[in-house]
């Protein structure tokens, strides 16, 4: 696809100015527990309350949400919550060397039910093998939808062995229940948790669609 140069332009100035405020809020290497598409906030205010000693992370793009999400962060004065307006392939890229997942949170993400939208998914094995490269052999995925088939799509990428960096774990708790928005107005939903296998990753980059590559394709973890 070819970009405008303004485009591309707009592009690299808002990815520069977010590896600042990624470097400013994570200034050394460090594990982190990053949940995608937080929303309100509900669960990972809640969490990092009960988790003190974790450094958690929220990411969503809607800015209206995130300012909620720093208000309930604000009310129960936690110092180890902190939220960031960014895109999640974006904020991947932006991450310092050293930073790593010792958890990632995906609660309810957008399913792009429309076959031809199906490409919008964040949750695809190319996701999967770059965030691999940041955790660290156990480190934890949990995923909720309320979306069957987003789901099923899912667990087949872990069922057809097309994800050899993180095994799917049946058996693994999932360490607390918090409601969160979309999951209220969910009438059911499906919950995966997978752990990080010592399967080493191949360096490799994730960018949304209709957004040229990152400068550097991979992220040095
Ligand atoms: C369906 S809502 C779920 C929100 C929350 N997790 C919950 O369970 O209530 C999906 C959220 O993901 C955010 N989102 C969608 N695409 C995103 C992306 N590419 N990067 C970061 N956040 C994204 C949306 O703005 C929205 O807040």
């Amino acid at each position: 696809m070819g970009f405008q140069p303004q485009f591309l332009e707009t592009i690299a100035q808002r990815r520069s100015a977010l590896r600042a405020e990624v470097s400013a809020l994570l200034p050394a290497p460090r594990p982190i527990v990053w949940e995608i598409g937080c929303g309100h906030g509900h669960f990972l205010v809640r969490y990092a309350g009960e988790n003190p000693a974790k450094f958690c992370l929220g990411v969503d793009i809607r800015l209206d949400r995130l300012e909620r999400s720093g208000r309930k962060r604000d009310r129960a004065q936690l110092g180890n919550c902190h939220f960031l307006r960014a895109e999640a392939r974006e904020f991947f890229h932006a991450l310092p060397a050293g930073v790593t997942f010792e958890e990632i949170w995906v609660l309810f993400p957008d399913p792009w039910p429309k076959a031809r939208h199906n490409k919008n998914r964040l949750l695809k094995p190319e996701f999967f093998e770059a965030i691999a490269g940041r955790a660290g052999e156990g480190a934890r995925f949990y995923f909720r939808t309320d979306h069957s088939e987003y789901f099923r799509e899912v667990e087949g990428f872990f069922a057809a062995g097309e994800i050899p960096t993180w095994r799917r774990d049946p058996a693994a708790p999932w360490p607390l229940e918090q409601e969160t928005v979309f999951q209220a107005r969910a009438a059911s939903y499906h919950s995966l948790v997978a752990v990080r296998t010592s399967h080493p990753a191949r360096p490799t980059g994730i960018v949304a669609p209709g957004l040229p590559p990152p400068a550097t394709p991979m992220s040095p973890a």
